[in-house]
């Protein structure tokens, strides 16, 4: 909150900043509530209350404040200083919201009763939302159908998946990969890297009915897990590589208003920077590689 106080005095006074500001001035005066009671288990049951209602109050911010700071875009000239700090603000406030989410999910789930112990889809026990046994090719096929569903609908085609496997040589040979992690968050990295592998692959070959598939390599070493997604998608430009993990830096047609209801493929620039923020929250990386004319290739890397 003291970040936003911080921010240009335009961009405050957007009605969507007003609104995300409100809601993290609620949500703290309840928490705050808790910091002199006594911990009894009714008070427990209430603070688990308490965390539902401010997640659910909160699930739209990054929507709001997205929308606050296309306003200012639109209504004025930003200039490069300004668009520097609203970028620099949007990584931490992004990033304390991953993980104050990730909190209070791990809260909810482990104190919160229903969940208890409860098998994750494969069978596995998770702790909260962490799956000690994550299986990364299913999370990468889960991610593939579900981006492949939507590029389906834009282009009524989509590109095929390979995945291959390797690991370090010293290493035991493994078959489906694990690692300790929480799926949605690789799930929603793998997600945006598919939409966008996609939509460059539909575009570039749109003169042919053959598209040339995405292949993902899931390799393992001795202190990372990399995963490699690789498209024949025509690549980028160099000098447009500085820009790719802006906020709002996009070549998708800004989705349409009145579609608001449809999940687009692609649009508001916000699928880079926030899926490099989920792996960073692990001490992880994505970075991009593009050649021109051929094709990208985007490497998450997770700590193991
Ligand atoms: N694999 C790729 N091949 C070619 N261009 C890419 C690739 N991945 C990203 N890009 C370029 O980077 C831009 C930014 O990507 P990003 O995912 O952040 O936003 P977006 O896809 O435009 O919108 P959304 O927020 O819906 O994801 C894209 O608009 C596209 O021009
Ligand atoms: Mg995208």
């Amino acid at each position: 909150m003291k970040e936003i106080a911080l921010l240009p005095e335009n961009l405050i006074r957007m009605p969507s900043v007003n609104l995300v500001n409100d809601w993290y001035m609620r949500s703290f005066q309840e928490i705050i509530e808790f910091e002199k009671t006594d911990i009894t288990p009714k008070t427990l049951e209430y603070f688990c209350n308490s965390l539902v209602k401010i997640r659910n109050r909160h699930t739209d911010v990054v929507e709001t404040m997205a929308q606050g700071v296309l306003e200012l875009k639109e209504s004025h000239d930003v200039d490069y200083h300004t668009e520097n700090s609203i970028q620099y603000f949007l990584d931490r406030f992004y990033m304390s919201r991953i993980s104050i989410r990730m909190l209070i999910n791990q809260h909810t789930l482990l104190f919160g009763g229903t969940l208890e112990n409860a098998p994750g889809p494969k069978g596995n026990k998770y702790i909260g939302c962490i799956d000690p046994q994550c299986d990364i090719v299913s999370v990468i096929k889960d991610a593939y159908e579900n981006a492949r569903f939507l590029c389906d609908q834009y282009y009524l085609d989509s590109p095929a998946l390979i995945i291959n496997e390797s690991s370090h040589h010293d290493l035991e040979p493994e078959h489906g990969i694990k690692i300790v992690y929480v799926p949605s968050h690789l799930y929603h990295m793998l997600f945006e890297l598919f939409k966008n592998s996609m939509r460059a692959v539909m575009e570039y070959h749109a003169c042919v009915d053959k598209y040339p598939p995405i292949t993902v390599t899931v390799s393992k070493g001795k202190e990372d897990i990399c995963l490699k997604m690789s498209d024949k998608g025509g690549g980028l430009p160099r000098s447009t590589m500085e820009h790719l993990f802006k906020y709002m830096y996009s070549t998708a047609p800004q989705p349409s208003k009145a579609d608001a209801h449809t999940v687009p493929l692609a649009g508001y620039g916000y699928g880079l920077p926030i899926s490099r923020l989920y792996a960073r929250y692990f001490h992880g990386d994505i970075v991009l590689l593009t050649c021109e004319g051929d094709g990208t290739d985007a490497v998450i890397y997770m700590k193991i």
